[in-house]
């Protein structure tokens, strides 16, 4: 089926990539994504509402439309980008229904258009992304740190991997918001932190390890993982952390790994020599004091 999407414009590069990583066939027309796989929608962190096609088209003419075949029951009309035609469009489709129902509190079909800088999408509204994030955000987890990451930047994350199957490995878990993630998009996952705090409360315990990440063995194709970067450590520690890291990542057989770190952070020294390029950076706005920046790197 083809389809259509809203995305949120928080972060629209890291939007826009977290959906190319899930499937390069995608289309990016303003701040609509159009494709033709249902299982973006499920996946994504950065989609709002999710559309099946009716009719796209070049310009801002609407095409003839047999209404009938797309409207059955109550329904309602939004138009986007058109400020003004939202009444026109509702009296052409109203005007060529057989039994027309309007129902603008719970409609049956919600048909919705878009016009965009050059063309004009219009579908039937079949998915709305709900709070489901803000449920999950870490203060409201048992092992609650300050440093956890919003679920959508953890799950946007998984996704940068591009993991389709096999085990996720987060090897400084914290909280575990980045296995949750994974773990409710139904991967495998396996969790690492230096601190038993964390590996007691954060998930099923078979999951997690109490390990240094630095001594981790096994194969592990997609990581996706936030390091540490605790204000009482000092940053030649943490930069050889990072380092040590990233040379790291060649034992454990890793595909792909995406990697929070603080944005002041330059990684270029830190990845000599380690076999993996940076092939997406986006930075993230925390708080007054701390942007953060995700890297993507894969195998050189
Ligand atoms: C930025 S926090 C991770 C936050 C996590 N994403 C969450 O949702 O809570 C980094 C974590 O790395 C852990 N850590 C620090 N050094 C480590 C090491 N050498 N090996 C494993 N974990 C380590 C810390 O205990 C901390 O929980």
């Amino acid at each position: 089926m083809k389809c259509f999407a809203t995305f949120s414009q928080e972060y629209p590069e890291l939007a826009q990539a977290e959906l190319r990583a899930l499937n390069n066939k995608v289309l990016f027309r303003d701040t609509l994504v159009v494709f033709s796989d249902a299982g973006l929608v499920r996946r994504s962190a950065f989609i709002r509402t999710a559309f099946a096609l009716i009719f796209s088209a070049q310009g801002s003419v609407i095409p003839k439309i047999d209404w009938n075949k797309h409207i059955t029951g109550s329904y309602c009309v939004r138009v986007h980008g058109n400020k003004g035609g939202e009444k026109n469009i509702a009296k052409a489709i109203h005007a060529q229904l057989r039994s027309p129902v309007v129902d603008l509190e719970n409609p049956g079909t919600q048909i919705q258009f878009f016009f965009t800088k050059s063309h004009i999408y219009c579908g039937k509204l079949l998915w709305e992304q709900y709070e489901r994030f803000e449920e999950r955000r870490a203060h409201l987890r048992a092992a609650h740190s300050p440093v956890s990451l919003h679920p959508k930047l953890a799950r946007a994350m998984v996704n940068l991997t591009g993991v389709k199957t096999g085990i996720l490995l987060d090897p400084f878990c914290g909280t575990g918001g980045i296995l949750i993630e994974a773990g409710l998009m139904g991967f495998p996952v396996v969790g690492c932190d230096i601190d038993e705090k964390y590996v007691a409360m954060a998930l099923h315990e078979s999951t997690v390890i109490q390990s240094d990440a630095l001594t981790l063995t096994g194969s592990y194709p997609y990581i996706a993982t936030d390091l540490p970067y605790g204000k009482n450590t000092k940053t030649q520690d943490l930069m050889k952390l990072y380092r040590a890291f990233f040379l790291r990542l060649r034992a454990l057989k890793t595909r792909k790994a995406v990697v929070g770190m603080p944005s002041t952070v330059a990684c270029g020294s830190l990845l000599k020599g380690a076999g993996y390029k940076v092939q997406g950076q986006f930075t993230i706005y925390i708080h007054k004091s701390l942007s953060k920046k995700i890297i993507v790197l894969e195998r050189a």
